[in-house]
C-alpha cells in the first residue's frame, strides 16, 4: 500500500509533494509515477514544473506568508 499523498507549503519557496503521486497528461494518461518532489511556485525554476531552487536566488516572497 502506498503512502497518502501530503502538501507541504514551504515558506517563501516551493511546495513539497510526498507519497505516490501519478503526473498525467492533458487526457488523464499517466507520464510518470513520483514518490517526493518539489513544484516551483516563484515562476523562476528552469526546470518546470519542478522546483530547481532558483526562488532562494531570486529572493522569491510568498504572498500571505
Ligand atoms: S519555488 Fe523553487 S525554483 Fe521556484
Amino acid at each position: 500500500m502506498s503512502e497518502k499523498p501530503k502538501i507541504f507549503v514551504k515558506p517563501n519557496g516551493s511546495i513539497r509533494v510526498t507519497g505516490e503521486v501519478d503526473f498525467v497528461d492533458s487526457e488523464g494518461n499517466v507520464i510518470k509515477t513520483e514518490s517526493a518532489f518539489s513544484l516551483c511556485r516563484c515562476g523562476h525554476s528552469k526546470n518546470k514544473p519542478f522546483c530547481d531552487g532558483a526562488h532562494r536566488e531570486a529572493g522569491f516572497e510568498a504572498p500571505g506568508m
